[in-house]
């Protein structure tokens, strides 16, 4: 296998728009075991370190409302859901982001449920008024936006949007979201890379009913999109949802073997390790960072709405306040040798762009 693996990131690494691997060299990837697996971890750690350095960004997540009007099969926020509802007002949230630069987040994440009632313009002027205070970079995670709204949150100084498309397997997509169809999300993202905004996609792990192969193709998917930011977890039954009560996969390593392999397959790109891996095991996340990860995404939203924004269970952290999770954060990256970024930490990919821009 030791072939394929070298194959495939010097391939990747100096002509990252062209060929990917097939689905059964992916399959193969995602079957090692033992030595094997331990030796692609390593390719991706190596990489990693080669590509995007040894520096962990670190994006606090806040988590502004639970309000979902879509009823997504696997969420904990979903619409028919029983949790009790919240939205944090505009200036509580400029407040918390101001907040969370200090706990050392350069990048605040503002993430919410479909929730109609953040207008764009409200979005905006809670973006404009971010920035103004000196956070150097805002990323918005609210759903599926018109282009034209997506070109006003560009406007307002928002840098990056995350919207995972879930999973690539459209019958899959429909049978889950009741809401929405694939080709809108990847429309979506289309419209985000034209409003100039750095792309974050990525998919969950092990969806129940997806066979390894639909596995394999969301990895090359995700690959072929060619994202600033690739973000997956593990797919965690949720009890109060229509798939709760649904296994995890029986082969844990594959959770740890999709990461790295994405960053194989995309040298340069963001990939966070992201907070549903530390339910899965109490050493999740770290364990991202060492199979390919650079990114890490701290939970800075109030202590008092945590336990109420569960889109799966076993969340970690809902206990704790921002300062403690920046603090947490701060020794795991030390603990693992590696130190934090500094600056916006935008994406490689939108700074070539940029440079070329210049010229
Ligand atoms: N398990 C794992 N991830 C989930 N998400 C939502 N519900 C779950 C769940 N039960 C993920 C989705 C969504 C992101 C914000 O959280 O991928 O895009
Ligand atoms: Fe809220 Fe899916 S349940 S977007």
């Amino acid at each position: 296998m030791q072939p394929l693996l070298s194959i495939l990131q010097q391939f990747r690494e100096h002509s990252p728009r062209t060929e990917l691997p097939s689905v059964p060299e992916v399959l193969a990837l995602l079957r090692l075991q033992g030595d094997d697996c331990a030796k692609l971890y390593a390719a991706a750690d190596k990489l990693r370190q080669r590509t995007v350095g040894d520096a962990v960004h670190v994006r606090g997540i806040l988590e502004f409302s639970n309000y979902c009007a879509n009823d997504c099969g696997y969420c904990g926020i979903r619409r028919s859901g029983g949790v009790t509802r919240y939205r944090m007002a505009p200036d509580e949230i400029v407040t918390q982001a101001i907040q969370a630069r200090t706990w050392g987040c350069n990048t605040v994440v503002l993430q919410s449920g479909a929730d109609p009632w953040y207008t764009v313009e409200r979005l905006c002027s809670i973006v404009r008024a971010i920035r103004l205070a000196g956070v150097p970079a805002v990323t918005l995670s609210v759903g599926v936006r018109t282009a034209a709204e997506l070109r006003q949150f560009a406007a307002a100084g928002c840098d990056r949007y995350l919207l995972r498309f879930e999973t690539s397997n459209r019958r899959l997509f429909r049978q889950i979201h009741p809401d929405e169809t694939f080709a809108r999300r990847v429309q979506c993202l289309e419209d985000l890379r034209s409003a100039r905004i750095q792309v974050g996609s990525g998919f969950m792990i092990g969806l129940p009913d997806a066979s390894l192969a639909t596995l394999a193709r969301d990895i090359l998917f995700a690959s072929r999109l060619d994202l600033d930011m690739i973000g997956c977890g593990p797919f965690l039954a949720h009890p109060d949802t229509p798939l709760g009560g649904k296994p995890q996969l029986e082969d844990r390593e594959i959770y740890f073997k999709t990461m790295a392999i994405l960053r194989l397959l995309n040298p340069r790109a963001h990939i966070p390790a992201t907070t549903a891996f530390d339910a899965l095991d109490p050493n999740g996340r770290n364990r991202v960072l060492q199979c390919g990860a650079n990114v890490f995404m701290p939970n800075v939203t109030p202590g008092k709405y945590r336990r109420l924004y569960q889109l799966y269970p076993n969340k970690p952290c809902v206990d704790e306040d921002g300062a403690a999770c920046a603090c947490c954060v701060r020794g795991r990256i030390a603990g693992l040798g590696r130190r934090i970024a500094d600056g916006p930490g935008h994406s490689l990919r939108s700074q070539s762009r940029a440079k070329t821009a210049r010229r």
